[in-house]
């Protein structure tokens, strides 16, 4: 992939599934990463395995909720490695107690609001000043097929997911003439240590099954797009949202 060597760039969540897959990608590819993650011991380890094998990272505790965290994120960017070239907000959470319209909990619905949709707007407003004095750069979302699957178990993340849709429009079409560029991944089902937690054997069956591929999605298909939209070769990628679901949802 052309233009990732010697940029830099965060991930956002990148402690463990697919934001770890991520770091390790474009650590692969010649960038240098700052991993964070509210588990620190995990963006720290993920930091270390990518050191290990010849890479460039390093990893600290982030809380993406927190305006402070995340300017503090893209302070140690700045000063470990010079400059922020993208930043990959790919955490979410808090979706326990999570489920249809009329049983939501307003609190459960608040709190996945904080994590899921606000931290990506605290994490542009951490990013886009040092980018913008840069003339330019990448914000890449993680959103979730479950934004347009229409989710019948689960009301707070489907909404949450869409804000973020609006989001990455607003900041392409906002800046775009000033260099920024800003897009959206939609995972489909992608065997993480968190669908491992969350998904029962029979619901990882349905979706297989769902699926018009042979498997499902590994960490690594989701890194792929993200190390493309971060890099030189997606220049001319902007206010786009990528479905990477093995044809699970089959959209314009
Ligand atoms: N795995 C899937 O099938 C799937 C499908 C669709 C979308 N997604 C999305 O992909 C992304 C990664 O998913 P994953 O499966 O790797 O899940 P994950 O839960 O393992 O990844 C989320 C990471 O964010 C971190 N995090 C949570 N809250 C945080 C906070 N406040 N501040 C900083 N870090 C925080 C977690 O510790 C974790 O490391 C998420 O945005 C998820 O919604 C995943």
């Amino acid at each position: 992939m052309r233009g990732l060597q010697n940029k830099v760039g965060i991930v956002a969540g990148g402690g463990r599934g697919i934001g770890a897959a991520t770091a390790r990608r474009l650590a692969e590819e010649g960038a240098h990463v700052v991993i964070g993650d509210i588990v620190e011991d995990w963006a720290k380890e993920v930091a270390q395995s990518i050191a290990s094998t010849g890479g460039s990272a390093v990893g600290v505790h982030l809380d993406g909720t927190s305006p402070d965290s995340q300017q503090a994120i893209v302070a140690k960017a700045v000063e470990q490695f010079g400059t922020l070239n993208f930043f990959h907000s790919n955490l979410a959470g808090g979706t326990e107690g999570d489920v249809n319209a009329l049983e939501c909990p307003l609190d459960v619905f608040d709190k996945s609001v904080s994590i899921n949709a606000k931290s990506h707007l605290i994490a542009t407003q951490a990013a886009l000043p040092v980018m913008l004095e840069n003339g330019g750069g990448a914000m890449i979302y993680t959103s979730s097929g479950a934004a347009s699957g229409g989710s019948t178990w689960q009301v707070a993340y489907p909404m949450t997911k869409n804000a973020i849709h609006a989001l990455s429009r607003h900041v392409a079409a906002k800046w775009g003439k000033k260099g920024i560029r800003a897009n959206v991944i939609c995972p489909g089902l992608v065997l993480t240590e968190a669908v491992e937690q969350h998904m029962t054997k029979e619901q990882v069956e349905t979706g297989l099954k769902a699926v018009p591929h042979v498997r499902l999605g590994h960490p690594d298909d989701i890194a792929a797009v993200v190390a493309l939209l971060a890099s030189d070769d997606g220049a001319w990628i902007n206010g786009q949202v990528y479905h990477v679901n093995g044809g699970t949802q089959m959209r314009d």
